[in-house]
């Protein structure tokens, strides 16, 4: 791995630039919000590394550290663990050049080791934990547990990259299919994945010789994520690689107590993504200047509305838009959900008793069908 992990730190992958930029965009009004709260701010980073890219960017430490001075300054305490000397050595470094060591600490050591300690220690603060191995069996979902187990009155946000080629690899399908399922190595590499995914939920899915790869993949992710739910309701998913056509490399997974975790989530996700599939597509082309949210569609935007108003009469604008995001993460974006409302609500099929100024909607709207 030593050779591929300095390989990893030479520069940013494409890749690694949308994993970055989802965490950037999210952590600005996450720390924002849970400064809020008025609890002291735990900031995990399990799989640190050496906090600058060999070509100058910002790795999770500095991304981490710098939206916590400007959102929270002296109501943080961020930990990076790494296990190779080398990075954090150079983390360490990295931090006291900023000035940010004493509300940072480098920690040098195995994650699987030290992140049990934590659970035990922690009190009534705000919890935020980023886990971002090389490979899936870095973060097995008995790790997660302690802090999927905090209690629900405390705020605990979770962050999980999971690395799809690897856990292809461990599921080995070919194998299993050609009747070598028994043999001790894949018997082995079936361990690993329940480990990973907390059951063996993942076989039917892995196995399946009627899904797509990309199938697969997502219907792993999702079982992960309802997993998760079964603890933190609000999970979603966005996947990361390098252009549209190109193998999935991660899925960064989320999981939250908290609503607004998710919208924050929602837009980071599809802002990083769609943006990066568009640049990709499209660089260098005629169609280089059209705006990449231009390229999102609004089908079945309008039937999932009115589903949602017709099953919860009443509901607001708010948690209308709570609901589509929950049910369908990662597919529409806010302006275009506030333009169908309103339309709908302006050609009748959709009644707004709520009293306002003028005929525009506001977050606390109530709405109900037309015809009920
Ligand atoms: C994918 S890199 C993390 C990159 C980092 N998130 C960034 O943005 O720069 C994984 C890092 O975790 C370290 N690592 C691997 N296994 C570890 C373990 N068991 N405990 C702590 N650190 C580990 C590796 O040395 C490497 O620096």
């Amino acid at each position: 791995m030593t050779e591929q992990e300095d390989e990893f730190f030479e520069g940013k992958r494409p890749w690694s630039i949308i994993k970055d930029e989802v965490l950037r965009s999210y952590l600005s009004p996450y720390m924002a919000k849970v400064n809020r709260l008025g609890q002291s701010i735990i900031l995990v980073d399990g799989f640190a590394g050496p906090g600058v890219f060999d070509d100058g960017l910002d790795g999770s430490p500095l991304i981490i550290c710098k939206a916590a001075e400007k959102f929270a300054a002296g109501k943080y305490k961020a930990f990076f663990i790494n296990k190779k000397k080398k990075y954090h050595d150079k983390l360490e470094s990295v931090l006291r050049k900023g000035g940010w060591l004493g509300a940072a600490t480098p920690i040098l050591g195995d994650t699987t080791e030290i992140l049990p300690l934590l659970p035990n220690l922690l009190g009534n603060q705000t919890v935020f934990l980023y886990l971002d191995p090389f490979g899936p069996t870095g973060s097995p979902f008995s790790l997660l547990e302690p802090f999927l187990k905090r209690s629900k009155v405390h705020s605990t946000e979770i962050v999980v990259m999971m690395h799809m080629p690897i856990a292809h690899r461990l599921a080995a399908r070919n194998a299993v299919e050609s009747g070598k399922g028994d043999h001790p190595k894949i018997q082995k590499f079936h361990q690993a994945m329940s480990r990973i995914f907390g059951g063996d939920y993942w076989k039917p899915i892995m196995f399946s010789s009627d899904l797509t790869t990309e199938d697969r993949e997502s219907q792993l992710i999702s079982a992960y994520c309802d997993n998760l739910a079964a603890y933190l309701p609000y999970t979603g998913f966005c996947p990361v690689r390098e252009g549209e056509n190109d193998r999935v490399k991660y899925f960064f997974v989320f999981a939250s107590r908290h609503p607004d975790a998710m919208l924050l989530m929602h837009d980071a996700m599809l802002k990083a993504y769609f943006k990066r599939i568009h640049e990709d597509a499209y660089e260098g082309t005629l169609f280089e200047n059209i705006d990449w949210k231009d390229s999102l569609s609004k089908k079945g935007l309008k039937e999932a509305i009115v589903e949602n108003v017709k099953i919860q009469p009443g509901i607001t604008r708010k948690t209308l838009w709570i609901n589509i995001v929950h049910r369908y993460f990662m597919k529409y974006q806010k302006s275009d959900f506030l333009l169908v409302v309103q339309q709908l609500v302006d050609s009748g099929e959709l009644i707004c008793p709520t009293p306002r100024k003028t005929k525009r909607l506001n977050e606390s709207c109530e709405l109900f069908l037309a015809n009920e």
